[in-house]
């Protein structure tokens, strides 16, 4: 993801100030800090607090797009409100998938007085991913969690409880990504599915929210950042 990003950057006119990685981890300090607008932080779900943490110390507004570190997220909200510092956070940087995001709470909403449909959901990443289900499929039982009443969990299994919403997890390379949301009765099925085929659109969501974070205060989603 760092290089698709370094490439859409440049690509649109910015700098890329510094690079940190595993190996040089040690060399972010306040003053590379103050040379930049904006940190972009995709790492890992081993790292990301970290990262995000010390770009709140600061005072870097940054753009994170680590999955699996969510467990923590009540302890960097309340570090970056009390830093008034800016943090941009998002499962999943996709134009496409945000709006996905957006059909899927309505899709929940009208299906919410239909007790017969059942819902369940599928995703599929390359082999290497290290988190599942994806952050991006966590995302989207939240938001069917919030708008139908018949559930209150997920479950990383394809055996589900009633009240459960049941995630499979698939790993084939090179699958970019492709998240399916079905409905099923035993009349029907209804299913949306967003597949993505290059890293380009995380890259470009990623950029754009960091051209937003940047003279911004406070802790944002791509909702905010795409006005939806
Ligand atoms: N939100 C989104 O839209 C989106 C899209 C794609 C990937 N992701 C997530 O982004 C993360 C990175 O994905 P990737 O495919 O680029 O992974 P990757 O393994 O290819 O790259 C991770 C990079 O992080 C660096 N890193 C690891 N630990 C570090 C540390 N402690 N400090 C600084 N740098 C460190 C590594 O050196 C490596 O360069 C994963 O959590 C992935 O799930 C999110």
């Amino acid at each position: 993801m760092g290089k698709a990003i370094e490439a859409v950057a440049l690509e649109k006119g910015h700098q890329i100030v510094f690079k940190i990685d595993v190996s040089n981890a040690g060399d972010f300090t306040q003053a590379l800090a103050d040379q930049a607008d904006v940190a972009i932080e995709f790492t890992g779900p081993h790292s990301a607090v970290q990262n995000i943490l010390k770009c709140i110390e600061y005072g870097l507004p940054v753009v994170s797009g680590s999955t699996g570190w969510l467990e923590e997220w009540n302890k960097v909200e309340a570090a970056c409100k009390a830093k008034n510092s800016t943090l941009v956070y998002s499962s999943n940087y996709s134009i496409g998938v945000n709006l996905f995001f957006e059909i899927n709470k309505q899709l929940a909403k009208l299906m919410d007085p239909y007790l017969n449909y059942d819902v369940s959901m599928t995703e599929i990443h390359h082999t290497e991913k290290k988190d599942a289900p994806s952050g991006t499929a966590i995302s989207l039982a939240e938001q069917i969690i919030a708008n139908l009443g018949r559930k209150n969990n997920w479950i990383n299994d394809a055996a589900c409880n009633p009240n459960e919403i049941s995630i499979r997890s698939e790993r084939i390379d090179p699958a970019t990504g492709t998240h399916t949301v079905a409905y099923s009765s035993p009349i029907d099925t209804i299913e949306i599915t967003h597949t993505a085929h290059t890293r380009q659109g995380f890259a470009a969501g990623a950029v754009l929210a960091a051209e937003f974070a940047a003279n911004k205060k406070g802790v944002f989603t791509m909702k905010e950042v795409l006005g939806l």
